[in-house]
């Protein structure tokens, strides 16, 4: 509205490229009629000269007007027909977003000057969008954030209240029963001077402690493997292969590549066993997956690690358009992990075709 207050242009109208791809779609419009700018908005005719806008970043006049265009058809009233209209870019970090147009019934009102002003305008426009964009972006992504620290702070919570119920239910109760046996050993001891213990009593009492001794050790595997801090990724990895196949009736094939003594970052290696231990969770809970094969490789200064399963695999298209929610927690946590070290994770997936993970983590 304003530009054609300056500019004394019967009509406009902004048609914005939409960030994931796909036609033109009108933003704004004066001086159309709602036909027109409806009918405008289902224009896509190639031949017209306007479309070249945003393939050479350059602004187009039009004059006269292509047979087909929907302009023709706006009445401005008073005998006046609308003849020419000029196409300008708008333009962030040479990027087209979008294109401003202005439609008039006088050739002289797009002469150069005017022209290289409608520019300059289509550039201040473009920087406003791109900002207006980042800035939605960053609401997302710390609404995300905000989501994901307190699903953070409810996962901890879960956590402990899981290692309380092991501890109590399994060693606490454990160690009740030891403590049971010891008192009738120490009743045993105290009534006679030759103590004889029966055999099955000491089976017994062996096999509690036993099996304290390996649930202990499986409650700390769980928190973190020491074999993580101690031997490095690969030999975690294959320790986690290796239970996760057994207990969920899985082929997954490990192979690495490069890092075979390699001990890597500390952050780099417990990034990269959460991101893998979430991606094979996620095989187990959503793909129905048959085979899955896990690729660990050092490539030019990067890590690399890929999942690929066989499974149902789904559509990707939300997250890859960046339009993550609450659902995506899992995945966005992987993403965050490889971003806080600056790499980059990317799935490919869709409905029928398995799923591939893949993460790429610089080393130094
Ligand atoms: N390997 C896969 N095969 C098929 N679908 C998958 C796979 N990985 C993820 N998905 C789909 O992506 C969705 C999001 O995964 P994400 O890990 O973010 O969440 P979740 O696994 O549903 O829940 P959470 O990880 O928080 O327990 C899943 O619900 C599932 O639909
Ligand atoms: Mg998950």
């Amino acid at each position: 509205q304003v530009i054609l207050e300056v500019t004394g242009v019967p009509a406009g109208w902004i048609h914005l490229l939409p960030e994931a791809g796909g036609g033109p779609v009108m933003a704004s419009s004066a001086g159309l009629s709602q036909e027109v700018a409806e009918a405008l908005a289902r224009y896509r005719s190639p031949e017209c000269e306007c479309r070249k806008t945003p393939y050479s970043h350059q602004p187009v006049v039009v004059h006269p007007f292509h047979a087909g265009c929907p302009l023709l058809a706006l009445d401005l009233g008073a005998n006046r027909p609308l003849t020419c209209h000029v196409t300008v870019p708008l333009l962030a970090r040479s990027r087209v977003l979008g294109v401003l147009n202005l439609a008039g019934d006088d050739l002289a009102l797009f002469d150069e000057q005017e022209i290289m002003l409608l520019n300059t305008l289509g550039r201040q426009l473009g920087v406003a969008i791109e900002n207006t964009r980042l800035w939605d972006e960053l609401k997302k992504r710390d609404a995300l954030r905000g989501q994901m620290l307190e699903q953070a702070i409810a996962a901890q919570e879960d956590e402990r209240r899981h290692i309380a119920r092991e501890l109590h239910d399994q060693a606490g109760q454990a160690l009740t029963s030891i403590l049971v046996w010891l008192r009738a050993l120490e009743a045993e001891a105290n009534g006679s001077a030759g103590v004889t213990v029966s055999p099955n009593r000491l089976q017994e009492f062996k096999a509690i402690v036993a099996d304290t001794l390996d649930g202990v050790h499986d409650l700390a595997l769980e928190l973190r493997p020491s074999v993580l801090d101690d031997l490095g990724l690969v030999p975690a990895l294959q320790r986690y292969v290796h239970t996760h196949q057994d207990r969920h009736q899985l082929a997954i094939d490990l192979q690495t590549v490069g890092l075979e003594r390699a001990r890597l970052l500390p952050s780099v290696e417990t990034a990269l066993y959460r991101i893998v231990q979430e991606a094979l969770t996620n095989v187990v809970q959503h793909a129905g997956a048959c085979e899955v094969s896990l690729l660990l490789e050092v490539r030019a200064g990067s890590i690399v690690a890929i999942v690929e399963d066989d499974g149902c695999g789904f559509d990707t298209g939300p997250l890859m358009r960046g339009e993550m929610d609450e659902r995506w927690l899992g995945l966005s946590g992987m993403r965050e992990r490889a971003e806080l070290l600056g790499g980059r994770l990317t799935i490919e997936s869709a409905p029928g075709t398995g799923t591939t993970v893949f993460v790429e983590v610089p080393l130094g």
